[in-house]
């Protein structure tokens, strides 16, 4: 790209961020991220953050999901995971790991010494460029989220994930009908209409 077409494509991008009604609303509510307004718009249609939940939050950094969980948790347990450093939140315990890694499985299930009611996953690949690929990149991470709720999800749990409407959607929907009873999709009002990232609401395991 030449770089008078660079600079007017980051200054397009700088004055967008700032024109943004949920960075700003974020900013004067504390939140770290915009993406905070998601769950909680995710909240409010399906009413799974209870106040006394296990709740794992996946893909938490910066933290801004953490901080609403950490908000309507009151007596349940919040673990945070995350591939990148998360500064601490209060309530929320967080480890640093890979959802890819072997290990993180039996890491989750001795930390709350029981299986969980709610899975949420915001979890997204490194963008590339390439929408299609980075589409399926982030679907895969879905997928793989899903295979792991089926271990460690209490039968009634719920599990809600981002995921891309890419070319492979299909192959993740149909895991996810697969999986579990009942699956929802929704676009919160706070994600970018330009963006292809939806979000999946699945609830109680079918019995394999
Ligand atoms: C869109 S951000 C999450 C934003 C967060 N929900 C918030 O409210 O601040 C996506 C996160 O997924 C994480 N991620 C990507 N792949 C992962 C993996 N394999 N295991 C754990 N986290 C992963 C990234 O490091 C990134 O921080």
């Amino acid at each position: 790209m030449r770089k008078s077409k660079r600079v007017k494509k980051s200054n397009f991008w700088k004055v967008k961020q700032q024109q943004d009604h949920y960075i700003k609303k974020s900013k004067v509510l504390g939140y770290r991220s915009r993406a905070s307004f998601k769950l909680l718009e995710l909240n409010q249609k399906f009413k799974f953050i209870k106040k006394n939940v296990f709740l794992l939050d996946l893909g938490a950094y910066p933290g801004g999901w953490s901080q609403v969980a950490g908000k309507l948790v009151t007596s349940g347990k919040i673990l945070a995971i995350d591939i990148k450093e998360m500064k601490p939140i209060n309530k929320v315990n967080f480890f640093k790991c890979d959802i890819f890694d072997q290990s993180t499985k039996g890491r989750i299930l001795d930390f709350f010494n029981d299986k969980l009611d709610v899975i949420v996953s915001d979890m997204a690949a490194d963008t590339t460029g390439n929408k299609s690929l980075d589409s399926i990149r982030t679907n895969q991470i879905c997928t793989e989220a899903i295979k792991l709720s089926t271990k460690i999800l209490k039968k009634n749990g719920t599990f809600v994930s981002k995921l891309f409407m890419g070319e492979d959607f299909l192959e993740v929907k149909s895991l996810a009908k697969s999986t579990f009873k009942t699956v929802n999709f929704f676009k919160p009002k706070s994600s970018r209409n330009e963006s292809k990232e939806t979000y999946l609401h699945c609830k109680i395991l079918k019995t394999l």
